[in-house]
Protein backbone atom coordinates (compact mmCIF):
# COMPACT_ATOMS: atom_id res chain seq x y z
CA UNK A 1 0.00 0.00 0.00
CA UNK A 2 1.29 3.57 -0.62
CA UNK A 3 0.95 6.09 1.85
CA UNK A 4 1.05 10.10 1.23
CA UNK A 5 3.45 11.96 3.81
CA UNK A 6 4.30 15.16 4.02
CA UNK A 7 7.91 16.07 4.64
CA UNK A 8 10.10 18.61 5.01
CA UNK A 9 7.66 20.32 2.52
CA UNK A 10 7.49 18.14 -0.05
CA UNK A 11 4.46 15.22 -0.28
CA UNK A 12 6.13 11.69 -0.64
CA UNK A 13 4.77 8.88 -1.50
CA UNK A 14 5.99 6.29 0.96
CA UNK A 15 5.06 2.28 0.44
CA UNK A 16 4.43 1.46 3.83
CA UNK A 17 1.21 0.02 5.67
CA UNK A 18 -0.77 2.69 7.52
CA UNK A 19 0.02 1.15 11.03
CA UNK A 20 3.96 1.37 10.08
CA UNK A 21 5.72 3.48 12.81
CA UNK A 22 6.74 6.67 11.03
CA UNK A 23 10.21 6.07 11.89
CA UNK A 24 10.36 3.12 10.19
CA UNK A 25 8.52 5.07 7.26
CA UNK A 26 11.28 8.19 6.90
CA UNK A 27 14.20 5.97 7.72
CA UNK A 28 13.54 3.11 5.81
CA UNK A 29 11.65 4.68 2.79
CA UNK A 30 12.54 8.01 2.42
CA UNK A 31 16.44 7.65 3.42
CA UNK A 32 16.13 10.49 6.21
CA UNK A 33 18.44 8.96 8.69
CA UNK A 34 18.50 11.79 11.29
CA UNK A 35 15.45 10.28 13.70
CA UNK A 36 17.25 7.54 14.98
CA UNK A 37 15.95 3.68 16.88
CA UNK A 38 16.72 4.02 20.25
CA UNK A 39 13.90 2.43 22.84
CA UNK A 40 10.83 2.22 20.22
CA UNK A 41 9.01 2.75 23.33
CA UNK A 42 9.05 6.84 23.56
CA UNK A 43 11.26 6.88 26.42
CA UNK A 44 13.94 8.49 25.15
CA UNK A 45 13.51 10.71 22.52
CA UNK A 46 16.38 9.28 19.99
CA UNK A 47 13.81 9.33 16.99
CA UNK A 48 11.94 12.93 17.61
CA UNK A 49 10.47 14.48 14.76
CA UNK A 50 8.34 17.72 14.32
CA UNK A 51 4.32 17.21 13.57
CA UNK A 52 2.93 20.62 12.84
CA UNK A 53 6.21 22.16 14.87
CA UNK A 54 5.78 20.12 18.16
CA UNK A 55 8.08 17.18 18.80
CA UNK A 56 7.22 13.53 18.80
CA UNK A 57 8.40 10.31 18.94
CA UNK A 58 8.51 9.17 15.45
CA UNK A 59 8.82 5.63 16.68
CA UNK A 60 5.15 4.88 18.07
CA UNK A 61 3.50 7.00 16.06
CA UNK A 62 1.84 4.90 13.14
CA UNK A 63 1.83 6.60 9.96
CA UNK A 64 -2.05 6.68 9.71
CA UNK A 65 -1.87 9.03 12.77
CA UNK A 66 -0.28 12.00 10.86
CA UNK A 67 -2.58 12.59 8.02
CA UNK A 68 -2.24 15.55 6.60
CA UNK A 69 0.31 17.23 8.94
CA UNK A 70 3.41 18.47 8.45
CA UNK A 71 6.34 16.75 9.25
CA UNK A 72 10.32 17.73 9.91
CA UNK A 73 12.85 16.11 10.45
CA UNK A 74 16.62 17.43 11.14
CA UNK A 75 17.50 17.24 7.43
CA UNK A 76 14.24 19.73 6.89
CA UNK A 77 15.84 22.35 9.52
CA UNK A 78 19.24 22.86 7.56
CA UNK A 79 21.75 21.03 5.79
CA UNK A 80 25.76 20.17 6.20
CA UNK A 81 26.63 23.63 4.08
CA UNK A 82 23.50 25.60 5.53
CA UNK A 83 22.72 24.47 9.38
CA UNK A 84 20.27 26.20 10.75
CA UNK A 85 20.63 28.48 13.41
CA UNK A 86 20.41 25.76 16.11
CA UNK A 87 22.54 23.56 14.29
CA UNK A 88 25.36 25.77 14.21
CA UNK A 89 25.06 26.66 18.12
CA UNK A 90 25.22 22.66 18.82
CA UNK A 91 28.22 22.79 16.45
CA UNK A 92 29.85 25.67 17.77
CA UNK A 93 29.22 24.51 21.86
CA UNK A 94 30.74 21.16 20.47
CA UNK A 95 27.49 19.49 21.97
CA UNK A 96 27.38 16.01 20.31
CA UNK A 97 29.77 12.83 21.89
CA UNK A 98 28.87 9.64 20.20
CA UNK A 99 25.79 11.63 18.55
CA UNK A 100 23.05 9.39 19.10
CA UNK A 101 20.82 11.10 20.85
CA UNK A 102 21.71 14.32 19.10
CA UNK A 103 18.77 14.25 16.41
CA UNK A 104 16.33 14.39 19.25
CA UNK A 105 17.86 16.98 20.94
CA UNK A 106 18.15 19.20 18.23
CA UNK A 107 14.47 18.65 17.43
CA UNK A 108 12.81 18.82 20.99
CA UNK A 109 14.58 22.10 21.69
CA UNK A 110 13.16 23.43 18.26
CA UNK A 111 9.98 22.27 19.66
CA UNK A 112 10.86 24.09 22.44
CA UNK A 113 12.22 27.73 20.36
CA UNK A 114 9.08 27.95 17.99
CA UNK A 115 7.06 28.00 21.01
CA UNK A 116 9.27 30.28 23.25
CA UNK A 117 12.21 31.95 21.16
CA UNK A 118 13.79 33.00 24.93
CA UNK A 119 14.02 29.88 27.01
CA UNK A 120 15.16 30.36 30.77
CA UNK A 121 18.02 27.62 31.54
CA UNK A 122 15.57 25.46 33.65
CA UNK A 123 12.88 25.66 30.73
CA UNK A 124 15.24 24.51 28.47
CA UNK A 125 16.60 21.72 31.25
CA UNK A 126 12.66 20.71 31.91
CA UNK A 127 11.75 20.69 27.83
CA UNK A 128 14.81 18.37 27.12
CA UNK A 129 14.72 16.05 30.35
CA UNK A 130 12.73 13.48 28.11
CA UNK A 131 15.97 12.84 26.32
CA UNK A 132 18.52 10.74 27.37
CA UNK A 133 22.24 10.99 26.75
CA UNK A 134 24.43 8.32 27.21
CA UNK A 135 27.15 10.23 26.48
CA UNK A 136 26.61 13.04 29.26
CA UNK A 137 26.94 16.05 27.39
CA UNK A 138 23.72 17.36 28.76
CA UNK A 139 25.47 20.57 29.96
CA UNK A 140 26.60 21.69 26.59
CA UNK A 141 23.67 21.09 24.90
CA UNK A 142 21.86 23.54 27.69
CA UNK A 143 24.62 25.63 26.56
CA UNK A 144 23.86 25.36 22.53
CA UNK A 145 20.62 25.97 22.98
CA UNK A 146 20.87 29.25 24.78
CA UNK A 147 23.32 30.19 22.91
CA UNK A 148 20.86 30.06 19.85
CA UNK A 149 18.18 31.71 21.71
CA UNK A 150 20.48 34.43 22.47
CA UNK A 151 21.15 37.70 20.59
CA UNK A 152 24.83 37.10 19.36
CA UNK A 153 25.91 35.84 16.39
CA UNK A 154 26.17 31.93 16.87
S1 LIG B 1 13.26 5.42 19.93
FE1 LIG B 1 11.52 6.67 20.07
S2 LIG B 1 11.60 7.50 22.06
FE2 LIG B 1 13.22 6.05 22.01
S1 LIG C 1 26.13 12.30 22.66
FE1 LIG C 1 26.14 10.13 22.89
S2 LIG C 1 24.15 9.65 23.62
FE2 LIG C 1 24.22 11.81 23.64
Amino acid sequence: MTLKLKVNGALRSVPASPDTPLLYALRNDLELNSPKYGCGMAQCGACTVLIDGQAAPSCVIPCKAVGKAEITTLEGLGSQRNPSRLQQAFIAEQAAQCGYCINGMVMTAQALLNRNPKPTEAQVREALAGNLCRCGTHNRIVKAVLRAAGDAAV
